[in-house]
């Protein structure tokens, strides 16, 4: 195992109140998941990104997970430098770090080629496409090579022709990288298309409603949302969001 929630639970304390955001949440990810997160919005999912990061603390539980851990963040909005091209927005972690330009450069060559934008290197954020920034914004958080990449609706300001090939584009990422994924959405389609475990939540404060194993081969194709398999698995998951 490579990470374990265990009995999370987190409050968030302000002047005028409190807030129960999660309430004993618990779950396994192995090395090489890719693990999605879904509930209805305020459910607290990005609560629990931010946990397994690091950038806040839970008030109840822990998180187990290795020494020396590394994540790679990816956000709704791509969060691109505006005033810096494709390959330097790539880099800026890694130039944060201190690492010598031309090391950087030639990782950031791999990923380009990896995002499909190799002829993409000198252009500006403002010349890009939604889906090409939010492409960008994926190689810069693998730059770091993390042990795991938390993606916290990436692809949710998208339209839908963009979202879906963005999906296949990160199945094919997951597999070519073997990286591990945690991935927040609250689109179940996409839920089922990526993953191969789900955890569901319930409303605010949000608890598993249910972990389900996604027993569907690695290589995810368009064709697959048609199947019926894939349309009983949505089904089945709807059904247990609409009771909460
Ligand atoms: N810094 C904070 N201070 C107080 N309350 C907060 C803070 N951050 C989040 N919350 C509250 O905690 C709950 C969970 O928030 P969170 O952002 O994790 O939900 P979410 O599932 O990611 O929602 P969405 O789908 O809308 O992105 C919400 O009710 C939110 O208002
Ligand atoms: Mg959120």
């Amino acid at each position: 195992m490579l990470l374990e929630a265990k009995n999370i639970g987190i409050t968030y304390t302000s002047k005028e109140k409190e807030v129960k955001a999660l309430d004993k949440v618990s779950f396994e990810v192995e090395s090489r998941d890719f693990f999605s997160i879904i509930g209805p919005s305020g459910c607290g999912k990005t609560t629990i990104l931010k946990v397994i990061s690091g950038l806040i603390k839970s008030t109840k539980g822990e998180i187990v997970k290795p020494e020396d851990f590394e994540v790679g963040y990816v956000f709704q909005e791509p969060t691109l430098l505006e005033w810096r091209n494709v390959i330097d927005n790539i880099i800026l972690p890694l130039e944060i770090k201190g690492i010598a330009k031309k090391e950087s450069y030639k990782k950031a060559r791999k990923l380009l080629k990896l995002i499909n934008l190799e002829g993409f290197k000198n252009v500006y954020p403002k010349d890009l496409s939604g889906g090409m920034k939010q492409r960008v914004a994926i190689a810069r958080a693998l730059i770091c090579e993390p042990e795991v990449l938390l993606m916290d609706e990436p692809f949710g300001a998208l339209d839908e022709p963009t979202r879906l090939k963005l999906n296949t584009e990160l199945n094919r990422i997951w597999r070519e990288t073997k990286k591990t994924i945690i991935f927040v959405t609250h689109n179940v389609q996409e839920a089922v298309f990526l993953s191969n475990k789900i955890a569901v939540l319930t409303k605010r404060p949000g608890k598993v409603k249910k972990i389900l194993k996604i027993d569907l081969p690695e290589e995810r194709k368009l064709k697959l949302l048609d199947s019926e398999k894939f349309i009983k698995l949505v089904t089945r998951i709807r059904k247990s969001f609409e009771g909460y």
